[in-house]
Formats: C-alpha cells, sequence, structure tokens
C-alpha cells in the first residue's frame, strides 16, 4: 500500500492535486481511500461527492471508539 500525504502553507493546490491524483489513479483501477483532514473540508467536493452526502469523520466518534 502507497500513501501519499498533501501538506503545506494555505491555498498551494493541494486538494486540487489529491483529487485528481486520485481520480487518476482510480481510473487506473487502483483501490483508492481519501481522507481529508482539513478542518475546513473541500477535498469531497472536489472528488464530485454531493454535498448532503458527505459525512465528517468526526460524526462517526461513538463507532471510531468502538473499533480502537
Ligand atoms: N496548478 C494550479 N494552477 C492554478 N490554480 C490552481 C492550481 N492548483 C490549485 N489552483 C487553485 O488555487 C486555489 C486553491 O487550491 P486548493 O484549494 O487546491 O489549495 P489548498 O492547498 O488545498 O488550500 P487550503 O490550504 O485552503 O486547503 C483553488 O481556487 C484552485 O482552483
Ligand atoms: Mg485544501
Amino acid at each position: 500500500m502507497k500513501k501519499i500525504i498533501f501538506t503545506g502553507k494555505g491555498g498551494v493546490g493541494k486538494t486540487t492535486i489529491a483529487s485528481t491524483l486520485a481520480k487518476l489513479l482510480a481510473r487506473d483501477g487502483r483501490r483508492v481511500l481519501v481522507i481529508d483532514c482539513d478542518p475546513s473540508m473541500n477535498l469531497a467536493m472536489g472528488l464530485g461527492v454531493p454535498l448532503s452526502e458527505i459525512r465528517p469523520l468526526a460524526d462517526a466518534k461513538k463507532a471510531i471508539g468502538e473499533r480502537l
């Protein structure tokens, strides 16, 4: 499994590059897991996920606690 982390100062294109790379890898048949750690998240929207379907991981706090 390869892991790629995008970090850096604000507005330099992290989300744009992450979403584009994820789409290209998935298009090539790779299994891709994308995690947005930005409290002001917009990566899912960059991937084309409708706003109504976006569920912040923090909403699953109880389930996460049970599994850790
Ligand atoms: N290579 C590029 N050329 C021109 N504009 C770009 C490029 N990459 C990103 N942008 C634009 O720059 C802006 C910021 O990009 P993006 O949101 O991807 O940055 P970010 O690093 O994720 O920002 P933040 O730190 O706020 O999360 C967006 O409007 C995006 O469309
Ligand atoms: Mg961003």
